[in-house]
């Protein structure tokens, strides 16, 4: 299989690419040098170059308003930064994509959103990411309908509370935890299941 996975140079999304790789799958993992996020004409130049998909993990994301305070953060710079990564350019990373999806097998798009994501469970803070990663969820969601008639399931995902870079040493699951249940989420996505929001160990999220 052909996989492309953003955000692929460290944290969730290197598991996942490592991952791939051992199973025999051809992976591109760029991170934000190679595909940056926020640079609509890097995404149409690098997709272009893709002919057949048969796995998009829209995984790069940034947390810039961790810790910041309702009353001094939260910045315009950082709204609208955050939003061009985590919610923009995963749009134009699936529109670009949507050709070499289309003429592949059984081609499926993963959206690593977060539990943060979520309207029930709002302890406050965070505005900016929480933010972007609702809207990442609304996409996906709505995404799923659009690409139902072509055959390709779309699947929303929480990672889980993952030691990583943006997630820190005290966060609940190692990489490879996270990982390892991704694959199973990944694998088990189907057309019966599009517009999942999912945990990684395969837990329905409340929106
Ligand atoms: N860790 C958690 O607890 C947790 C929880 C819920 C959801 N998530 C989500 O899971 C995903 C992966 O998180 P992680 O913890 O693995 O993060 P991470 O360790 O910080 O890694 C982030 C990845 O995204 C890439 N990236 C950052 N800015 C980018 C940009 N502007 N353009 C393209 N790529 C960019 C990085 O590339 P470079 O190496 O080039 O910087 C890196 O590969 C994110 O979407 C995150 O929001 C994480």
């Amino acid at each position: 299989m052909n996989v492309l996975i953003t955000g692929g140079t460290r944290g969730i999304g290197a598991a996942l690419a490592d991952r791939f790789r051992a199973n025999g799958d051809d992976v591109l993992a760029p991170g934000s040098r190679e595909l940056p996020m926020q640079d609509p004409k890097a995404i149409t130049t690098f997709c272009k170059d893709i002919s057949n998909l048969n796995i998009l993990v829209c995984n790069a994301g940034v947390y810039p308003d961790h810790g910041q305070t309702l009353e001094t953060g939260y910045s315009p710079d950082d709204w609208a930064n955050t939003f061009a990564i985590n919610v923009t350019g995963v749009f134009l990373t699936i529109q670009a994509c949507l050709p070499a999806l289309r003429a592949a097998q059984n081609a499926k798009i993963v959206i690593i959103s977060s539990q943060m994501a979520s309207d029930t469970r709002a302890p406050g803070g965070s505005y900016i990411y929480r933010a972007s990663k609702a809207a990442v969820l609304n996409l996906g969601r709505n995404l799923s309908s659009d690409l139902k008639p072509d055959g390709i399931p779309v699947g929303i995902y929480h990672p889980g509370y993952v030691r990583t870079e943006m997630g820190g040493s005290n966060a609940d699951i190692s990489v490879a935890e996270s990982a390892d249940g991704m694959m199973e989420r990944i694998n088990a996505l189907s057309l019966g299941t599009t517009g999942e929001f999912l945990t990684w160990d395969g837990r329905i999220h409340p929106y």
